[in-house]
């Protein structure tokens, strides 16, 4: 039986109150590890007898209470991109010098396939309501500049739509997704919600690499976010092109979730005027309130955004939102092209859930290697900053806690990936009105059953 909204009401509402192993921010602890190691019933430090990490549950549930960020607050430190890996051995090509994907040799050309416009609002986050700042106001259509007054942390939700792409740049693209449909498709079940995906492009084609390196958007970004945007160094997913199937679906696009990435910026490059349905709505309260209200069927704010065009973009801080996009109902194909970002500031997370790369990249198998360089990067970029910043002290004890900091950091990283800590975390699977953890079944009908055109040819 479905409430008003859609929902099924026999959800159980104890997970979310940290029994079965979920956290009410719905990581999930593993099942049968060492009492000592098993998070559900401490909210203590935990000793890993081999590993010597004090982890706390706050840690895991919020990156930004990490040692690491609540020592180094207020550090502003930007760095740069990180490096594409050796060449050698990747699952996905990396081309060099041309746009090889797209049968062209189009060269990106920020003066030519971008057309930034600005947006008319920005939403910024908040506990029960999410302030809309307009063009005309103080700061403009942006987010504060990251400082005291946001405790150095974006306060940023989500723009209006803005545009991004110019016609010829909408034009390289498109042919790009078209031609990588057979090489880059994503496994089909590992997908959440109903699409197809292609995943990888950063590193297959140049043109989408520049386009996500072009100093005009990251300072475009920059002014929009209130912090300096990198690609995401979770490469895989910048971007991940979702291609919702013709004929439309019976569930929801995608379900209400929160993302695996700090930031996303999502453009579509179909034309959606004759489009019903695969409308972005994003919940406008903190997302862990909104996931519950929604969980029990109640009443949540929320606002519907609407691309407007094709070569629009919304940017969110898709980390901190709940969202989700409805159902297609007519037949036209809908292609979305999703990017993600992280905070440049090496003291800021990128919030990187390797459980959701696993599932979502189970046919490149990158995410634990990308998993490793980030967090490989983001210790480099932190140890730099210190080699060069901080200033003679005798304060063996203040010297310490930094080093410590960085350490247990990578120790909870190392952890992750050896499987030891589940990092994964509850999406709301909308058509069985539950939240679930493994989102890999996802689809909200029976379109997956539907043969796919994409082949997986190697
Ligand atoms: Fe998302």
């Amino acid at each position: 039986m479905k409430n008003k909204n859609g929902f099924n009401g026999s959800i159980n509402p104890k997970s979310l109150n940290g029994v079965n192993g979920h956290d009410t921010n719905g990581h999930v602890f593993e099942k049968g590890t060492e009492p000592e190691s098993n998070y559900k019933n401490n909210k203590k430090p935990v000793a890993f007898s081999t590993h010597e990490a004090i982890l706390t549950h706050k840690q895991i549930k919020e990156p930004h209470l990490n040692e690491l960020y609540q020592l180094n607050a207020g550090i502003y430190h930007p760095t740069k991109p990180l490096p594409l890996p050796a060449f050698e051995g990747m699952p996905v090509p990396i081309p060099g010098g041309f746009c090889e994907k797209s049968g062209t040799t189009v060269i990106f050309d920020e003066d030519v396939h971008l057309n930034l416009g600005k947006p008319e609002y920005v939403r910024l986050l908040g506990q029960n309501s999410f302030e809309t700042r307009d063009a005309s106001s103080k700061l403009g259509a942006r987010a504060d500049p990251v400082g005291p007054a946001t405790k150095y942390r974006s306060n940023f939700a989500f723009s209006g739509p803005f545009q991004l792409l110019s016609d010829a740049g909408i034009e390289v693209f498109r042919r790009i997704i078209q031609n990588s449909k057979v090489d880059m498709a994503g496994d089909s079940k590992s997908s959440r919600g109903n699409k197809r995906i292609i995943r990888g492009l950063y590193y297959s084609s140049k043109w989408v690499r520049d386009l996500q390196n072009s100093p005009k958007l990251r300072k475009f970004f920059e002014q929009i976010a209130g912090e300096e945007l990198v690609p995401h160094p979770s490469f895989s997913n910048s971007p991940q092109v979702n291609i919702s199937y013709a004929g439309g679906t019976k569930g929801p696009v995608d379900h209400w979730h929160w993302d695996s990435v700090a930031y996303t910026g999502v453009t579509l490059l179909s034309d959606m005027s004759q489009m019903k349905g695969g409308n972005l709505e994003i919940c406008t309260v903190n997302k862990e309130v909104a996931l519950e209200k929604i969980a029990r069927g109640e009443h949540v704010e929320k606002q519907t955004v609407m691309y407007e065009k094709p070569g629009k973009m919304i940017l969110a801080q898709g980390s901190e939102v709940l969202h989700h996009v409805t159902p297609v109902e007519s037949k036209q194909e809908r292609i979305s092209v999703i990017f993600a970002f992280a905070p440049a500031n090496c003291f800021q997370p990128a919030k990187n859930v390797l459980d959701t790369m696993r599932k979502l990249d189970a046919k490149h198998n990158l995410g634990d290697y990308e998993y490793f360089r980030e967090n490989s990067w983001q210790a480099l970029n932190v140890l730099e900053y210190y080699l060069k910043n901080v200033k003679y002290t005798n304060d063996g004890k203040a010297l310490g806690r930094k080093l410590q900091s960085i350490g247990e950091l990578l120790t909870y990283h190392g952890l992750v990936l050896e499987g030891k800590i589940n990092d994964s975390f509850q999406v709301m699977d909308e058509e069985a009105g539950k939240l679930v953890t493994d989102f890999s079944d996802l689809n909200g009908g029976d379109s997956k059953n539907v043969e796919h055109e994409y082949v997986h040819l190697n």
